[in-house]
């Protein structure tokens, strides 16, 4: 390549990082965070399954304890839709709430970091979709402060910029986007994974392994990213199979946690076609979203492989893998999805030949598309979603 090439291929726009509180027990620091931000009166936005643990009345406990009045809004689904972030508006507004503590995994979360946002606009919620210039659509001084308090180890949605919002109109998952929606404050306890049932683990985990994956193999220019990317996924090979098999092990929880965040601070870099297939799944058909990126994830890999031979093989020696190669990579990938109890197939989750059509139309335009190293149209994305679906892996 040329040097001019090579200079002009040299930018980008990086933001890191987030003030993040690591370590077991620190949820005890969740008032001190919030007084931090000068929030007095927080409204926690949590699922009703989290809502039934312990963990959210003893968060209340320390807020109060704190000297906070502190509320609890739970009413939200997995793969959340407007109607919860509407919801949680009201509930913001109607308790006189002056900031938010987003507490669960990515349905939680980003239904939270969208009520910050929304507490403060007048404007609809799709107004907001990341889409050329529409985040300075956003009245920035009302938005409201968030503490995030990751339960699972997987999107990562506390260091991230965005929420992910289900539109029921057209059945899309749509990406609500602004800078000032990466929260301020994070409390990373891995304590709080300690009860995440065994299959929740090793889904969440595999979107933690995604993220990190496809960061690392998108090919915008960013050191950092690629750099935290590799890290992640040492992480998620030393450490998911043992948080699965034994939940209770707190250094496997911790590791796991940091992988997760790690993912979503990489993936600023760029994701690819492992959420592009798996974004139409959980808005058509509400399959789990971690569930469904491992499921893909070999499939896409070999899809890409002209692009990413080379890559690979370095990523299977940084991994420590005999023989590195692009092949001994994946079959990585197979031997730990084999091994944390993925199905092998899209036909395995509820996804049939007869949805291929509508979901390789929405696949094509994710908006995490363009970060997958070879350029998929729809019907790269039909024989994907075919290849998916009969567990054909061409190799
Ligand atoms: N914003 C982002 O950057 C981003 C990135 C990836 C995915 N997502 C979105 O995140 C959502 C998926 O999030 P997820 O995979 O974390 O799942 P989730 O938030 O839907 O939670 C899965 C289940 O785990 C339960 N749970 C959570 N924590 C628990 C705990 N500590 N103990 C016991 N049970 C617990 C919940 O009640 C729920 O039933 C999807 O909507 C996806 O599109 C967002
Ligand atoms: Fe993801």
């Amino acid at each position: 390549m040329e040097l001019e090439n090579v200079i002009t291929n040299l930018v980008g726009n990086w933001n890191y990082p987030t003030a993040i509180r690591f370590g077991t027990g620190r949820i005890s620091e969740l008032a001190d965070a919030c007084k931090e931000l000068g929030i007095s009166r927080p409204i926690i936005i949590t699922d009703p399954g989290i809502a039934a643990l312990d963990m959210i009345p003893e968060a209340v406990e320390i807020c109060q304890k704190g000297g906070l009045f502190c509320a609890v809004f739970s009413d939200i689904q997995a793969n959340p839709v407007e109607k919860n972030v509407s919801d949680g508006v009201k509930a913001y507004k109607s308790g006189d709430h002056d900031g938010v503590i987003a507490f669960g995994g990515g349905s939680a979360l980003d239904v939270a970091k969208a009520v910050a946002l929304m507490v403060g606009q007048t404007r609809s919620l799709w107004d907001f979709e990341d889409k050329e210039d529409s985040y300075t659509r956003v009245n920035v001084e009302a938005m409201a402060p968030v503490v995030a308090v990751p339960t699972t180890s997987g999107t990562g949605s506390e260091v991230g910029r965005s929420s992910v919002i289900t539109d029921e109109t057209d059945h899309t998952k749509k990406i609500i986007f602004h800078a000032n929606m990466l929260p301020e404050k994070v409390i990373c306890d891995p304590q709080l994974t300690v009860g995440l049932p065994a299959n929740i683990t090793a889904w969440v985990g595999m979107d933690a392994l995604s993220h990190n994956m496809e960061a690392y193999f998108s090919p915008f220019y960013h050191p950092m990213g690629e750099g935290i990317a590799l890290k992640g996924m040492q992480l998620v090979k030393d450490f998911l199979p043992t948080a699965v098999s034994d939940g209770t092990d707190l250094i496997a929880r911790s590791q796991m946690m940091i992988a997760s965040t790690m993912g979503a601070t990489a993936f600023q870099k760029g994701l690819g076609a492992m959420h592009s297939l798996s974004h139409p799944c959980g808005a058509v058909l509400n399959t789990q979203h971690g569930l469904t990126n491992a499921v893909v994830m070999p499939y896409v890999l070999e899809r890409n492989r002209s692009a990413i031979e080379d890559k690979a093989t370095d990523l299977a020696r940084y991994l420590d893998l005999a023989n590195p190669s692009f092949d001994s990579l994946l079959q990585w990938v197979i031997d730990l999805r084999e091994q944390v109890a993925i199905p092998n197939t899209l036909a395995d989750i509820g996804v049939t030949e007869a949805n291929i059509g509508e979901l390789s139309e929405m696949a094509a335009v994710d908006p995490t598309v363009g970060g997958n190293p070879v350029a998929l149209n729809v019907d790269d994305m039909a024989s994907l979603y075919e290849a998916c679906i009969n567990g054909t892996l061409q190799r």
